[in-house]
């Protein structure tokens, strides 16, 4: 019997689209049944953003509230396979993704399914993994593959570049000195080849060795210093968040957060991956494996 797979998503800029078109390709190419739904919220986000709209969705982000979805549309009841696409906001599932978890007509069809999760982030996905996790497992789907694609730039390159695209809307090189934002479209049409991984699975229907053949390819790539930053940084994010949910008027808590975010990015992280050096990266590689572990785990 022909297979079924749905690939569900929200894109701002198309990225995450694009992604999940060239992962899926292979499968479509073998004969498989593959719906696309881009879902889009009932009120989106201006894109490009002002710099005040983007950090204005901190709070809800951080907190897990959702907001409404347009109306879509499932065409089958059961599948023998969900793609999830998400985005990472503020270290968090976006909004959409978010939504989307809540919404019944996605989580009625997803007990007992199995389950990729695909992602096009700046670089700090790791945490936002953990609750999209968490979202999916609520459902009683199992993750069965894991590809988490990122902008491999230096840091401080791809933070002013990332804010140069989502402000300008243009994925284009900033100044002509900056590299290309997001994920390189090297990278996007690398994903044909986890594609083909997962095609060959879903003919044998079985997924246990998928993740590994994945990572053999590169789907998932942890840097050890990211993962420092966005430990600390994620509390951080949440103190800031409950606060300013707490305020009648969020703007200028607003504007405070986005000055404190650019010194913490310039300042407060080499200060913590110096600490990390220093006391921690070469004397507990145990504790480090366990929490690479923990974010890289799928269930
Ligand atoms: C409000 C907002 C916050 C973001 N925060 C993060 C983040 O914490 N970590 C990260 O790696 N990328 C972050 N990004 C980048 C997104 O994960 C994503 O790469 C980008 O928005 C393109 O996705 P698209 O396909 O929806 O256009 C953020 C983007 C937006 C719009």
């Amino acid at each position: 019997m022909n297979k079924k797979v749905l690939a569900i998503y929200f894109s701002q800029s198309g990225q995450l689209g694009e992604i999940i078109d060239h992962f899926t390709a292979p499968l479509i190419e073998a004969g498989v049944s593959v719906e696309k739904v881009r879902v889009n919220l009932k009120e989106n986000y201006p894109f490009p953003w002002t710099a005040n709209g983007f950090f204005s969705v901190m709070p809800n982000c951080v907190l897990d509230v959702p907001a409404e979805l347009a109306p879509f549309e499932l065409k089958e009841r059961k599948y023998d396979l969900v793609i999830l696409g998400y985005q990472a906001w503020f270290l968090s599932p976006s909004i959409p993704f978010n939504s989307l978890m809540h919404d019944a007509k996605l989580t009625g069809i997803l007990n007992n399914t199995p389950v990729i999760t695909i992602t096009g982030a700046r670089n700090m996905w790791l945490n936002a993994f953990v609750r999209v996790k968490k979202l999916i497992h609520a459902t009683g789907a199992k993750i069965v593959g894991n590809v988490a694609l990122v902008d491999t730039h230096p840091n401080p390159v791809s933070f002013v570049t990332i804010f140069h695209w989502m402000l300008h809307g243009k994925k284009d090189r900033y100044l002509n000195i900056f590299p290309p934002p997001g994920v390189q479209q090297t990278d996007i049409e690398h994903t044909n080849v986890f594609g083909q991984h997962v095609l060959n699975h879903l003919n044998e229907n079985s997924w246990d060795t998928l993740q590994q053949q994945l990572d053999a390819d590169g789907a998932v790539k942890l840097n050890y210093n990211l993962m420092v930053i966005e430990s600390v940084a994620g509390k951080i994010f949440r103190f800031w968040a409950k606060m300013i949910a707490k305020k009648k008027n969020r703007l200028p808590w607003i504007k405070l957060f986005k000055y404190y975010l650019v010194i913490a990015f310039f300042v407060g992280a080499p200060i913590i991956l110096t600490i990390d050096a220093i006391f921690f990266k070469l004397f507990s590689p145990r504790r480090i494996s366990a929490k690479k572990q923990y974010y890289l785990n799928l269930n």
